[in-house]
C-alpha cells in the first residue's frame, strides 16, 4: 500500500472503468433503480424537526425531488446548545472509535452508491463521472481522516526536555464547530467538513447548502448509521439566516466553510464581533484561478487541459480554470486548438453519458452567467459562443479580454477569459495574477523547467498544477485550499488539516 507523509498506509477509493461496458450499464442501471423521493429536515440528538417544508427541484428540468424542511433561528439555536451537550462524550470517546466511526461511515458510502450518485446528479446536476468522482472523494475523506486521527489523537505525543522534566503534547477537540458546506460539492466537501471536525473530537452542527440538501442528508443519516451519535452530529439546512444563527450562538468553537470568499469575509466579521474567546475560522473559498501557457508548450495538451479545467462540471469548482495567459507568439495557434476543443463539447441532460456539461446550479446562477456573457460580448473579443440552451443550461464561451486586471470577479460557470502577454511580459503577469489577491489554483503550461518553477515559486497559490489540468485535487496526493482571498490556508485531505480543528496543549511534569 502507498504510505502517506506520516508513514500510515492507505489506498483511495476504487473508481469506475468507463471502458468496461457491462460495468458501465450496472451501474446506470442501479442509479436509475435508486431514484426516489428524498427529504432533508432539520436533525438534533437523531429527532426530526418539525418546519414549514418546501420543495427541492432538480437543475436538470425542474422536476420536485423531494421536500426540505428548512432550521430557522430557534431550531439552529437549539442545535447548537445540543451540540454543546453531546461535546464531552464524544471527545472522550477514544480516537480509535471516532476512527473506526468513520471508516464504516466508507463502508457505508460504498454499499449506497446508487443513491447516493442518483442525489449528486439529481440534485446537483453533475454528469455520471464526476458524481463517481465525488462520491470516491468523499470516502477518502473519511478514511484519510481516520488514518490520521488515530496518529494525531490517540495518544499524548511525548516532546523532549532537560533530564528531570516530563513533557507531551495532547491534542483535542475544541467544542462546537459549525460545518458551512456548498452545493458544487454537496457530498464530498460536507463529508469532509463533517468528518474531520468529528475526528478532531468535535460536535459538529452542519448546514448544506440551500441547492443540495437532500445528499447532506443521506450523508449523516450514513454518518449516525456507522455509529456517530446524534449528540455528536446534528443537520440544519437552511440559508444565510440559519448560518448566522450558528455564527453568533455563544457555544460555538469553531466554523469551517467553503463558499465564496464575500460569505468567508462576513463570517470572519461576526466571528471579530462577538465577544469572548477567540474563534478559528478555517474557510476554503473562490478565485480567479489562471494557468500561464508560454511558447513552448504542446497546443494538443493545453486544449485538452484548458477545456477540462474550465469547462468540466460546467465550470462550477473552486479550482476551474477562469483566465488563460497564452504568450503572444503562440496565441493564435493556442487560442484556435482550445477553442476547437471547446466547440466539440456537449451541453444538455447529465443522465446522459454523452453530455460534457449539464446545468448550471439554479435560476440566478444562470441570470449571473447570462448577464456577464451579454456583457463579453460587448466588450470583449469572442472566440467560442454559442445559443442560450435555455433551462438551467449555459453554453462554453470563451471571450479575450485586455488584461489580468479587466477580470475582477470569480465567475462561477463555463466561460473562459483569454489574454495575450509578450515574451518579455511574464514578469508583468505574474505581479498581475498576485495583484489580485485571489491564491487557489495556478496552472503552467511550459517545457521549461526553470520558467514553471519561477512561476510557481513568485505566486502564493494553494495548488499549483504544472503541464496538466488543475482540477480535481487528489485526498492525499494534493491536499486543497488556497490563500490570500482564496482561504486560510489549511488543506482539506493533507497532513496538517485535522490539528487545525484541535486545541494543542502541552504537559509538563517535574519528575
Ligand atoms: N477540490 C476540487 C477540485 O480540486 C474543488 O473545486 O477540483
Amino acid at each position: 500500500l502507498p504510505r502517506d507523509l506520516f508513514g500510515a498506509e492507505r489506498r483511495n477509493a476504487p473508481g469506475l472503468a468507463f471502458g468496461d461496458g457491462a460495468a458501465l450499464r450496472r451501474l446506470t442501471g442501479s442509479v436509475a433503480a435508486a431514484a426516489g423521493s428524498a427529504d432533508a429536515t432539520p436533525l438534533i440528538d437523531g429527532t426530526v424537526q418539525a418546519g414549514q417544508a418546501r420543495p427541492v427541484l432538480s437543475p436538470i428540468d425542474g422536476t420536485a425531488l423531494g421536500s426540505v424542511t428548512e432550521a430557522d433561528e430557534a431550531i439552529a439555536a437549539r442545535a447548537m446548545d445540543a451540540a454543546a451537550r453531546g461535546f464531552p462524550a464524544w471527545a472522550a470517546t477514544p480516537a480509535d472509535a471516532r476512527a473506526a466511526c468513520l471508516e464504516r461511515a466508507a463502508e457505508a458510502f460504498l454499499r449506497e452508491q446508487p443513491r447516493l450518485l442518483h442525489l449528486l446528479q439529481a440534485e446537483a446536476g453533475k454528469t455520471l463521472d464526476d458524481a463517481v468522482a465525488e462520491w470516491r472523494e468523499a470516502i477518502d475523506f473519511l478514511r484519510y481522516y481516520a488514518v490520521q486521527g488515530r496518529r494525531l489523537f490517540a495518544e499524548p505525543q511525548s516532546l523532549p526536555g532537560p533530564a528531570g522534566e516530563a513533557n507531551s503534547l495532547r491534542l483535542s477537540g475544541r467544542g462546537v464547530f459549525a460545518a458551512v458546506s456548498p452545493w458544487n460539492f454537496p457530498l464530498a466537501i460536507f463529508t469532509g467538513q463533517v468528518a474531520a471536525a468529528l475526528m478532531a473530537g468535535n460536535a459538529v452542527v452542519a448546514k448544506p447548502a440551500p441547492q443540495t440538501p437532500l445528499v447532506a442528508d443521506l450523508a449523516l443519516r450514513l454518518l449516525h448509521g456507522a455509529g456517530v451519535p446524534g449528540s455528536a452530529l446534528h443537520l440544519v439546512p437552511g440559508g444565510p439566516e440559519t448560518g448566522a444563527a450558528l455564527i453568533g450562538h455563544a457555544a460555538l468553537s469553531g466554523v469551517v466553510f467553503t463558499g465564496s470568499t464575500a460569505t468567508a469575509q462576513a463570517i470572519n466579521r461576526a466571528l471579530a464581533a462577538r465577544d469572548g474567546a477567540i474563534l478559528p475560522l478555517i474557510a476554503e473559498t473562490g478565485g480567479i484561478n489562471a494557468m500561464i501557457v508560454d511558447a513552448t508548450a504542446l497546443p494538443e495538451q493545453v486544449a485538452d487541459d484548458v477545456v477540462v479545467s474550465a469547462f468540466r462540471s460546467a465550470g462550477q469548482r473552486c479550482s476551474a480554470l477562469r483566465l488563460l495567459l497564452v504568450q503572444e507568439d503562440v496565441a493564435d495557434r493556442m487560442i484556435a486548438a482550445v477553442a476547437g476543443a471547446a466547440r466539440e463539447l456537449t451541453v444538455g441532460d447529465p443522465g446522459d453519458l454523452a453530455t460534457d456539461l449539464g446545468p448550471v446550479i439554479d435560476a440566478s446562477a444562470k441570470r449571473r452567467l447570462d448577464a456577464h456573457i451579454a456583457a463579453m460580448a460587448r466588450s470583449a473579443r469572442t472566440h467560442v459562443s454559442g445559443a442560450d440552451p435555455g433551462g438551467l443550461y449555459v453554453a462554453p464561451h470563451i471571450f479575450e479580454i485586455g488584461g489580468v486586471s479587466d477580470l475582477r470577479q470569480e465567475v462561477f460557470g463555463p466561460i473562459l477569459h483569454v489574454v495575450r502577454y509578450p515574451a518579455s511580459g511574464l514578469t508583468a503577469v505574474i505581479e498581475a495574477i498576485r495583484a489580485g489577491g485571489y491564491g487557489l489554483t495556478l496552472g503552467i503550461h511550459s517545457r521549461i523547467d526553470e520558467t514553471a518553477e519561477r512561476i510557481a515559486d513568485a505566486l502564493p497559490h494553494g495548488n499549483v498544477y504544472v503541464n496538466r489540468n488543475m482540477i480535481g485535487a487528489v485526498v492525499g496526493s494534493q491536499p486543497f485550499g488556497g490563500t490570500g482571498l482564496s482561504g486560510t490556508g489549511p488543506k482539506a485531505g493533507g497532513p496538517h488539516y485535522l490539528a487545525r480543528f484541535a486545541t494543542e496543549r502541552t504537559l509538563t511534569v517535574n519528575t
